[in-house]
């Protein structure tokens, strides 16, 4: 059972546009592909975890609110805890948990949430530093666009250096490259 940040990102190590917006992925060609290799990999994962303004993005993007069945296809299996202040818009039949818990709580839940299987924390970056502060995120997975935005939404705004992460595979998937790192304890 492994936690595991799996994101795609541009070169220049950002999630997003200033403006949340994903567009930069969708345009490059391929990028179908890629979504494709997300499935193999959900069908590994037990429990989920992402911040308020990704969540927000999948139900405005995804239409969720109107078309609730889409989230139980995708992740019929992956309970999701959702990390908010706030009072946001649930998505009707979904397993998904609003928290504000400190992240160590939260995963423990997630642990015994997802049995044998690994727990994908999906983002944003600061949510995923907060993980790796505690010590609890084992493995990155970062699909790089050819792509650089100049600014934007962070992919782990964290000191993180060479001593805590270990290049374990680099797969060429098309205009993306898959990099696959270990994250040793802080
Ligand atoms: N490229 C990709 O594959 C990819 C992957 C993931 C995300 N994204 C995008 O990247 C952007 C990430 O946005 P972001 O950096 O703003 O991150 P985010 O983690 O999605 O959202 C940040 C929000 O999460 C909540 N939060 C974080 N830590 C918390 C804690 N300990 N307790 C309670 N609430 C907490 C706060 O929400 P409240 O203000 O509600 O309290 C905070 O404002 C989004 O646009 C997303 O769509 C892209």
């Amino acid at each position: 059972m492994a936690t595991i940040y799996n994101t795609a990102a541009t070169l220049d190590g950002f999630l997003a546009t200033t403006d949340n917006s994903l567009s930069w992925l969708f345009e490059v060609s391929g990028a179908d592909d890629a979504e494709s290799s997300i499935a193999d990999f959900l069908a590994g994962i037990g429990a989920m975890a992402m911040g308020s303004t990704t969540y927000e993005w999948l139900l405005e993007h995804e239409s969720l609110i109107d078309n609730p069945t889409k989230w139980q296809e995708w992740y019929p299996n992956q309970p999701t805890w959702v990390f908010t202040h706030r009072d946001l818009p649930v998505v009707e039949g979904a397993d998904i948990r609003f928290t504000r818990a400190p992240v160590a709580e939260v995963h423990a839940e997630m642990v015994a949430a997802a049995g044998d299987r690994d727990i994908w924390l999906m983002g944003g970056g600061d949510l995923v530093g907060q993980f790796a502060d505690a010590g609890l995120l084992d493995r990155m997975v970062v699909t790089i666009a050819p792509v650089t935005l100049g600014a934007g939404a962070p992919l782990l705004p964290r000191d993180m250096r060479a001593s805590r992460l270990r290049l374990v595979s680099i797969e060429h998937r098309g205009q993306f490259a898959e990099l696959t790192y270990d994250v040793g304890a802080p």
